[in-house]
């Protein structure tokens, strides 16, 4: 089957989205028809929201957006595009600590899908600093992460604080 040349998946685990990621989305769905943001399902151990909860954020932070779908995936990411038909993978740099495993990844995944490009976008300057993992530190040692993740992530972070979860 042909890919569809105007669909691009953006893959990552995004526990949880951050400002950067909401740039970079944003950014995309300019350039391409459609963008599937696919959350991979397995992210770690114990990650600070399930793939459910990161879904259900995502799509709650681009209900107005009618060209971007969330979805979740597990397995092999280029299994994933091929079964999307999509023709891009989308990959935020933000510095140049990020290049080395980013080209990795992207020569590995154009090694077993030579037809799939990565696509790769930077962030506007002010998010160049950000990480999810970051904003988790951040967030639990009570520093403030308003404007750096959407107001719904900064919400939710709140209620699993309050009912008492750890990261
Ligand atoms: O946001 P992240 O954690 O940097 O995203 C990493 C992600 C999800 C893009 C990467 O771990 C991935 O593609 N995982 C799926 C498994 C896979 O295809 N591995 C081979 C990558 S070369």
């Amino acid at each position: 089957m042909r890919p569809n040349g105007r669909l691009a998946v953006f893959p990552g685990s995004f526990d949880p989205l951050t400002n950067g990621h909401v740039d970079i989305i944003l950014r995309s769905a300019h350039l391409f028809e459609r963008i599937v943001v696919a959350v991979l399902v397995n992210v770690e151990k114990k990650p600070l929201f399930t793939a459910v909860e990161r879904v259900a954020i995502i799509r709650e932070v681009f209900r107005e957006y009618s060209n971007v779908e969330v979805d979740a995936f597990d397995g092999l990411l280029v299994d994933y595009a091929r079964r999307r038909r999509a023709s891009a993978i989308i990959r935020g740099l933000r510095a140049v600590s990020d290049f080395e495993y980013e080209f990795q990844m992207a020569l590995m995944n154009r090694h077993l899908e030579p037809t799939l490009e990565t696509v790769f976008m930077m962030p506007a300057e002010q998010y160049t600093y950000l990480s999810s993992r970051l904003i988790k530190e951040v967030f639990h040692l009570g520093g403030d992460v308003h404007g750096l993740v959407p107001a719904v992530v900064e919400r939710r972070l709140r209620e699993q604080q309050a009912a008492g979860v750890k990261g």
